[in-house]
Order: structure tokens, then C-alpha cells, then sequence
């Protein structure tokens, strides 16, 4: 059972038990990796709260180390180049787009010679320092995995240049939103009508870049022109505005709506905090034949794992838990870590494992990160949401204070996030 270390608590010599995610499919660091200063250090930097630690002589197994992380990271730095080169208007080299393709079809081998290729990851990056840049690679990470996906279900036939021409089109869809000044791309409040009209221009200004380049296909262009287009018709982009609707819509470019959509949820935005894939999924679910193409947008559920390792989940008995295996076949019922319980011995007691394909406990939510719970829990209060999450905490503390234990470093953390309600209620106790 590996132990779940908050950042500041983090070591050097000490061997990660579960691979760390960014967004989409991304890993930042692999299972079994070793931490020192300099990573550390980054991962503070990127907003990192906790990590999953092997505990001495603990196995790691090789299937919970995710694909791609080497291929994505060169991918990123070569994307951050061109990205930030349209951002100041200076011009991008061909070379550049070449080099990014030869990197795409490496992706493109990866995802089709795994035959467990999944989008596990979820938005645990607090700070993205450039949106587009992890936006664009999630969005092709999820067009390729869904795209392989509708292969075994028949319902598409992709070759080689397909699968490229749907990497190119993806990596690129967004490309037109570098033109958009800063305070409009991260605006936390809703645009008003001029702001929201440079939104829309963002495909036609993609199509503008990317013409540039004979390299990047018709189709991969048709993809960032028409990215925002609805299988019902709405939407927006494509020339003039033109609508186009249905299987009119080029099916790569139905395959990038689902995953521009997806990947924006379980991401972290300035007006939001980022959802767990489970209800990115039901909300893709529910856009079935009214944003998106009802076959394709069912298979969403297929490839995304609902509650990815380092979800926190809140159960119906007040249990708060740390999601630490997903299982691939009941991906809505993952094994986990109690971080904080009302028992301080038992089976319920933190820094036990709950698995919840043998209980019948309900997930009331879950997020993304310990920042995340706190925003979501103020949230449910704000809103009077019904939640038995919230209701057995309020049980349990029947007008006193009720004893929550939590495991080790985590009773500060929760300290601080429990919204102030709950906060004068609760004395957080490490029972360890
Ligand atoms: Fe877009």
C-alpha cells in the first residue's frame, strides 16, 4: 500500500508508487520514479499538492505506468516554439511543422500498438502556464485514442495518413487563439459581446496560420476551421460562418469537437475549476446528437478512466478517499486511500484501503485536487445541493465537535480546505 505524501513532505530518494498525471493521457513522471531537489522543486512549481510514495521493498507495477511521456514532452517544447512565435508575430519555420509531424506519427504508433490506450489523465496541473500549449497536446492525445477506439468499433477507417492528418488538425485547432489578447483568452468573467466576436474568429485565424504550410493537409485544416461546428448545426466557425451540420461535418473534425470539448473539462480553467473524467463523460454524453455525433460521442465512455489514480473522492459515509488503482473494466467503482474518517481504528480508519467493487458506498463527487475540493465543497453549500457526503459530516458532529482523523500531513491540508463551516466543527486528528 503505497502512502500519500503532500508536496512539502516530499523527499529526495523517494520512489513514486503511481505515475503523476497532467491533462489528458499526459504523465509528468512515471511510476517508480525516483524524486530529487530539482524535481521536487518543479513539481511545487507546477501546482502539485501530493504524490502516491512506495513504501519500502513495495512492488510497483508495470501496467500503472501510462504511455507516451517522453514523445509528449518534446512534443510540448516543440509546440511552445510555435505557439509563442504566432503569439509575438514572428514566423514559423517550415522545418518547425516537419519536425512536429515526424513527432506525431511516433504518438500515432504509440497509441495504436497499446491495446489498453485510455485517457487517464486529469487537470492536476494548478497553474497552467500556457493553456493552449497542454490544451492543444491533450486534444490530440484524445482525438487519437477516441479515433482508434471508433477503428475497433467499425465505425471509422483510418489509415496512416488519416491518423496524421487527425494529429495535425487537433495539435493546430487552436492555433487562432494566440492572436487573442491575454486578458480575453484567460477572462474569468463572461465576455461581452466584442470579446466574445474575436472568439469567434479564432478558426478562421487558425485556417489563416496553418494555410502557410502545404505540410499541413486540406483535412487537417478543415479540422481547425470547422472545430467549433455542431452536428445539429450550431455552433460556430467554418467560412463565412457557414454552418454545417450532421456527417456533412468531415469526421475527423467530429472526432476533435468530443476531444476539445472532453479535455477542456478535466482541465483547469480560470472560471472553473477542472472536472473528473466521469462527469466529463456524462456531460459529452448528454451533447450526444445535439453538439456531437451520437456514435462517436457515446465511445467517450470507452477510453476515459472515470476516476484517474489521485482523484479525491467524497463517499456517502463521510469517508473522504484518494483514488489509488482505477479498474479498467469497473471504472466506477476504483480502489482507494482513506485520507480523513470519523474512525480512528478499523477498516475504516485513514491509510486503509477502501475498494469500493466490494462496498456499496455511493461516490457523492469527486475532483481533481485537495484545491479543487475545497471550491467544490463551497459550491454544494452555496448551492444547497443535496449531498450525503456533507449530511454525514454534519451527523456525525451533531452540534459538537466530532474527532476526523486524517493521515499524515494531510490534517493541515484539510484544515484548510474545509469550507469555514465545517472547519469550527472539526478537529483534525492524525491517529498514526
Ligand atoms: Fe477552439
Amino acid at each position: 500500500m503505497p502512502m500519500i505524501v503532500t508536496i512539502d513532505n516530499l523527499k529526495p530518494g523517494m520512489i513514486l508508487a503511481r505515475p503523476l498525471m497532467g491533462s489528458g493521457a499526459q504523465v509528468l513522471l512515471s511510476a517508480g520514479a525516483v524524486l530529487d531537489d530539482k524535481t521536487i522543486r518543479k513539481l511545487a512549481r507546477r501546482g502539485i499538492e501530493a504524490c502516491f510514495i512506495a513504501l519500502d521493498g513495495e512492488h510497483i507495477s508495470a501496467d500503472v505506468s501510462a504511455p507516451l511521456p517522453e514523445s509528449l514532452e518534446r512534443m510540448r517544447d516543440k509546440m511552445r516554439g510555435i505557439l509563442d512565435a504566432v503569439a509575438s508575430n514572428r514566423s514559423i519555420r517550415r522545418t518547425a511543422i516537419q519536425e512536429i509531424q515526424e513527432l506525431i506519427q511516433e504518438i500515432i504508433d504509440d497509441v495504436c500498438s497499446d491495446p489498453n490506450a485510455v485517457l487517464c489523465g486529469i487537470g492536476t496541473i494548478a497553474e497552467h502556464d500556457h493553456y493552449t500549449l497542454e490544451h492543444s497536446v491533450g486534444v490530440m492525445v484524445a482525438a487519437l485514442v477516441l479515433a482508434k477506439r471508433a477503428g475497433e468499433r467499425e465505425l471509422l477507417r483510418l489509415e496512416t495518413p488519416g491518423y496524421r492528418n487527425l494529429g495535425m488538425g487537433a495539435l493546430f485547432h487552436d492555433i487562432g487563439k494566440m492572436m487573442l489578447p491575454l486578458d480575453v483568452l484567460n477572462k474569468r468573467t463572461p465576455l461581452d459581446p466584442r470579446e466574445w466576436e474575436m472568439v469567434r474568429r479564432h478558426p478562421l485565424e487558425g485556417l489563416r496560420i496553418v494555410r502557410q504550410f502545404d505540410i499541413i493537409s486540406p483535412m487537417s485544416r478543415a479540422v481547425v476551421l470547422n472545430h467549433h461546428q455542431h452536428w445539429d448545426g450550431k455552433g460556430y466557425g467554418g467560412y463565412e460562418g457557414r454552418r454545417i451540420l450532421g456527417k456533412r461535418i468531415p469526421v475527423l473534425v467530429r472526432i476533435v469537437s468530443i476531444a476539445d470539448s472532453y479535455d477542456a473539462m478535466v482541465s483547469n480553467r480560470p472560471y472553473r475549476e477542472a472536472y473528473l473524467p466521469a462527469e466529463a463523460v456524462r456531460i459529452v454524453r448528454d451533447g450526444a446528437g445535439s453538439m456531437f455525433d451520437p456514435e462517436l460521442a457515446a465511445l467517450i465512455g470507452d477510453v476515459a478512466v472515470s476516476y484517474p489514480s489521485g482523484s479525491i473522492l467524497a463517499l456517502g459515509n463521510g469517508l473522504l478517499v484518494a483514488v489509488i488503482e482505477e479498474d479498467r473494466t469497473m471504472k466506477d467503482k476504483p480502489v482507494c486511500l482513506v485520507l480523513a474518517s470519523f474512525v480512528e481504528s478499523g477498516s475504516e480508519m485513514p491509510g486503509r484501503a477502501v475498494d469500493l467493487r466490494k462496498s456499496q458506498e455511493t461516490i457523492c463527487f469527486g475532483v481533481t485536487s485537495i484545491v479543487n475540493l475545497k471550491a467544490r465543497m463551497e459550491q454544494l453549500l452555496r448551492e444547497k445541493t443535496p449531498c450525503p457526503f456533507l449530511d454525514a459530516i454534519r451527523k456525525e458532529s451533531g452540534g459538537s465537535l466530532p474527532p476526523l482523523y486524517a493521515v499524515s500531513n494531510w490534517d493541515v491540508l484539510l484544515q484548510k480546505t474545509f469550507p469555514p463551516e465545517f472547519r469550527s466543527l472539526l478537529t483534525l486528528h492524525n491517529p498514526m
